[in-house]
């Protein structure tokens, strides 16, 4: 089976559970493996895709050019990080999330990303790994007419390459 046919139910699953994603519209394997995507890695538990995290760039948000500083020509956004149900609580996400953060510390750019203010099991992860927030406010991802939800964006901790 392809990883899409396996990945995009079992987000469809994140979205009724997690709220994640927000919209259901978007609780599908295009939705997930979309963007503007740098770099993708995918996660598998008994050789069966379970989870999934991408890096996108360009990435901005309000207050993370002052957080950055200057210097940098660009920033990664760690984005579309999710682990099936059926799959969570074994270290997937940290993994993925470790994957992200040894390949922006490769190309030398700082990482940041978004998160909505419900998603409490993903914040807990980040800060557990050593991520800071740096803002919260309210997202205008969908437009004047869609929903507005709290989102708080993190800023990893610099690391040094292995
Ligand atoms: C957040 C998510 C990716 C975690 O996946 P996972 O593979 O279960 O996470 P891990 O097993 O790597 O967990 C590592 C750490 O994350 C934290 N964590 C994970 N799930 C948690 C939960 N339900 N409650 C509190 N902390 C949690 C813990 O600190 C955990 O460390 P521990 O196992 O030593 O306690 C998963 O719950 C998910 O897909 N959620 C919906 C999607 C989402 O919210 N994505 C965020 C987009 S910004």
């Amino acid at each position: 089976m392809a990883d899409a046919d396996i990945l995009g139910p079992a987000l469809a699953e994140a979205h009724l559970l997690d709220g994640y994603p927000l919209m259901e519209e978007h609780a599908n394997a295009e939705w997930l493996f979309g963007g503007d995507v740098e770099k993708a890695w995918i996660a598998e538990l008994g050789g069966n895709p379970v989870g999934h995290v991408s890096v996108v760039q360009p990435f901005d948000a309000p207050g993370l050019s002052g957080a950055v500083g200057a210097g940098y020509t660009r920033t990664l956004g760690l984005s579309r990080l999710f682990v099936a149900p059926a799959g969570r609580g074994r270290g997937t996400a940290s993994a993925l999330i470790a994957c992200v953060e040894q390949y922006a510390a490769g190309v030398g750019a700082p990482l940041a990303l978004e998160v909505i203010e419900h998603n409490a099991a993903a914040i807990a992860l980040y800060e557990r790994r050593g991520w800071s927030r740096i803002n919260t406010y309210e997202a205008s991802w969908f437009g004047e007419n869609g929903p507005h939800p709290i989102a708080h964006l993190y800023l990893a901790p610099t690391r040094s390459t292995p």
